[in-house]
This record gives C-alpha cells, sequence and structure tokens, in this order.
C-alpha cells in the first residue's frame, strides 16, 4: 500500500484523505493541534511543530513521499530529507519562495508575469516616509495568512497601521474581478489547469466569502489567465498543484496577486463540479501519474461557512438540515470543535446550471447556516 506524509492536518488535508482513500492510499498527517480535523481521519496522525527542524525531520525520514497541505512548514528539514533520496513536492525551495511574499513578487518581475506595482519596505518607520506610494497595500512578507498581514492604506493616517517588519508596499488595484486558476504538473511535465473561479470577498474579514465556477469573465481573460498561471508552473516547474490568485482589472489585464504550491480554498467546488477534483489532481501529480481531466460537469458556487461575529467557543452548526434540502447542495464540516469570528469551520458547494438559480441557492445558504457558541 502506497503511503503518503503530509504536513497540516487541517480541511485541506481532510479532502485530501478522502481523495487518497479512492487510491488506496495510506495518508499520515503532522499537525501541531491534537484536534486538527485530520486528527481522527488520518491514518497516522503525529502532534509536533511544523517549524520545527527536528520534528518535520523526524516525522518526514520515515516515509517516501511527502507534501504539505500549508506553507509555513520547516523548509530546512524538507531540504535535508529531500537530499537524502525522500521525493518532497511541491519542492522545497518553491515553498520557501511562497513563504515570503517579497521573494514571491521579486519573482514576478524577474520573470516578467504582470503584478501590481511594488517597494519593499523594513519596518514601520520606513513604510512612513512612503506617503508617495498611495493608495497601497501593505504586506508582512512572512507569516500572513487568511487576509492577516494585510493593511489596505488610502491615506497618510494610514500608513500608522503599517507592519513593523520586512515586507512590501504594492500599489492598491481598483480591480474588477478577483479570479483564481490552478494548474497542476506531474514530474514528466504533463500540465493541466483548471477554468478559472471568481472569488467573491467578504466585506470587511478580507477573506473569500463565496466562490462562483465558472468565474464570469469572457473568454478572452480566462485564456488569458489560463495562459500566466501555466507559465508560472513552468516556470517554477512544480511538481504538485499551483493556485495563482489574480485580480482583473477594469481595462480587462490580469495581475498575479499571490500563489501557493498546493490545494487550495479556490478549488473546493472541484470535488463535485468538475471531471477531477483538485485533491486527486494533486496526488496524480505528486504520484506522476497521468492528469485527470479538469473540465467543469455543471457551475457550482462554494460558501466558506465562517464563525459568527461574537462568538468564541464550542461549535454549535445551526440551519444545517434547511441548507440538506437544497437541491444540488454538498456540506463539508471540517469537525473543528471551537468556533471563532470569521474561523473556516466548513463548506457549502451548491451546483446548479442556471447561474441566477445558483446565485439564489447562495443567499439562501448564507443566510441560513450560521456557526456559534452558546458560551
Ligand atoms: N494590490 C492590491 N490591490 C487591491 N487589493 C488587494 C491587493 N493585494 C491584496 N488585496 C486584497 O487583499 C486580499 C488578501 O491579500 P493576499 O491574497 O495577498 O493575502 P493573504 O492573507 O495571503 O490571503 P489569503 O490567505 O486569503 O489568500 C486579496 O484577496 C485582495 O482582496
Ligand atoms: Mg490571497
Amino acid at each position: 500500500m502506497k503511503k503518503i506524509a503530509v504536513l497540516g492536518g487541517g480541511q485541506l488535508g481532510l479532502m485530501m484523505i478522502r481523495s487518497a482513500i479512492d487510491f488506496n492510499i495510506e495518508v499520515a498527517v503532522l499537525d501541531p493541534n491534537p484536534e486538527a480535523p485530520c486528527a481522527k481521519h488520518a491514518a497516522y496522525f503525529e502532534v509536533g511543530d511544523l517549524n520545527d527542524f527536528d520534528t518535520v525531520y523526524n516525522f518526514g525520514k520515515k516515509f517516501e513521499l511527502i507534501t504539505i497541505e500549508i506553507e509555513q512548514v520547516n523548509t530546512k528539514a524538507l531540504h535535508k530529507l529531500s537530499n537524502e533520496g525522500i521525493e518532497v513536492y511541491p519542492q522545497p525551495h518553491i515553498i520557501e519562495m511562497i513563504q515570503d511574499k517579497r521573494i514571491q513578487k521579486q519573482f514576478y518581475e524577474k520573470h516578467n508575469i504582470p503584478t501590481s506595482p511594488f517597494i519593499l519596505t523594513d519596518s514601520l518607520e520606513d513604510i512612513l516616509t512612503k506617503s508617495d506610494f498611495l493608495p497601497a497595500v501593505n504586506k508582512i512578507g512572512k507569516g500572513g495568512y487568511d487576509g492577516k498581514g494585510v493593511q489596505i492604506m488610502r491615506n497618510a493616517e494610514d500608513l500608522k497601521k503599517g507592519f513593523d517588519a520586512p515586507g512590501l508596499m504594492e500599489k492598491l488595484i481598483d480591480f474588477q474581478k478577483e479570479i483564481a486558476v490552478i494548474v497542476a504538473r506531474n514530474k514528466k511535465g504533463e500540465i493541466k489547469a483548471f477554468p478559472p473561479v471568481e472569488l467573491v470577498f467578504h466585506p470587511t474579514a478580507n477573506l473569500v466569502e463565496f466562490l462562483l465556477a465558472p468565474a464570469q469573465i469572457s473568454v478572452e481573460i480566462s485564456k488569458k489567465a489560463i495562459e500566466i498561471a501555466t507559465n508560472l508552473t513552468e516556470n517554477l516547474s512544480v511538481i504538485g498543484l499551483l493556485a495563482v490568485e489574480m485580480f482583473v482589472t477594469k481595462e480587462g489585464e490580469v495581475l498575479v496577486n499571490e500563489i501557493a504550491p498546493r490545494t487550495h480554498n479556490s478549488g473546493h467546488q472541484s470535488i463535485e463540479s468538475n471531471m477531477t477534483s483538485q485533491f486527486e489532481q494533486h496526488l496524480r501529480a505528486i504520484l506522476n501519474w497521468p492528469l485527470g481531466d479538469t473540465s467543469l460537469i455543471i457551475s457550482s458556487a462554494m460558501i466558506n461557512l465562517l464563525g459568527e461575529e461574537g462568538h468564541i467557543g464550542p461549535a454549535i452548526c445551526e440551519g444545517l438540515e434547511d441548507v440538506l434540502k437544497v437541491n444540488g447542495c454538498h456540506m463539508h464540516l471540517y469537525g473543528k470543535k471551537i468556533t471563532k469570528p470569521f474561523r473556516k469551520m466548513g463548506h457549502v458547494t451548491v451546483r446548479d446550471k442556471d447561474i441566477n438559480e445558483l446565485k439564489n441557492k447562495i443567499d439562501f445558504v448564507k443566510k441560513t447556516i450560521k456557526f456559534i457558541s452558546n458560551e
């Protein structure tokens, strides 16, 4: 029986386990949280710090193939494991580059990948001198996720909200839409992209509220986005998945925002609405198997179920049964015991041939299901 080791045991790992079961692959997971979503479902689960060299090395050396579901991991240990002949996908140097938004942006610049103009910043003191670069977005170089580590700056007063750490400022893009394309590449160099999806952000929380597949964009913009994402994957020679988040500007330009070398929130709906899911595709890619057909079978939407504001404590899911009555609805509960404001507790995929009907279903799910706590 094949075995795969995964660093990180969150919902992305959980959905990867579902695909692994279909291939009769055993999944071993390392995560610091003993109650992580994968804890009960992995064939082997170890509790440990993903950023600690010894923990990652000692976990990894027991296996022949290692992958990640989060990029905040100890890459020194991964380099050592890779040098010792263990297959590590995505390759450690790619994870390292993606851990630092400064290096990511410099990579786009060097390879002529369209992206928003930027400057590097070292500290808050440095940021305070950059009022001529406004309006801008200040991003922390390392450690940001789900919009934490991103600060929008429109006027000189906003500069004070900057991060006192190495980071960057990029021009604020007045975009028309945010889209994402997930590309897979195997060791043989076979490449396949999923059709672009459209990300609709929560108005205040700075994270994806729902997404639409396919993105409501022209064929021309779709082609451009797929071409950019495919070029990036080729440039980096990624083995596994590369998720590419992009902005479509009002002028129809496509700019790369950021990339992630792993399964991604923007591909969840592929489980129910594409010929091959992103999770299966990731396994095919890292196993050097033929890549699956990425075509969309039916239009769909993925709604993130976020913890309600004002509720912290043991999670209660309200409205589940009402949502299950919706035709073409599929529920994914991540099994997180504690809810917190905007914590990703699960998601719902809804499908419909008709885009307006799909939008009605999104509205219904959004207003019906809630993660709260009584404590
Ligand atoms: N240059 C920009 N112009 C306008 N909006 C931006 C810009 N950069 C980021 N944003 C907004 O902030 C969001 C979060 O930024 P980014 O994707 O870089 O951060 P993140 O925390 O790594 O995100 P996540 O983990 O949610 O993917 C973007 O999806 C977009 O809505
Ligand atoms: Mg992002």
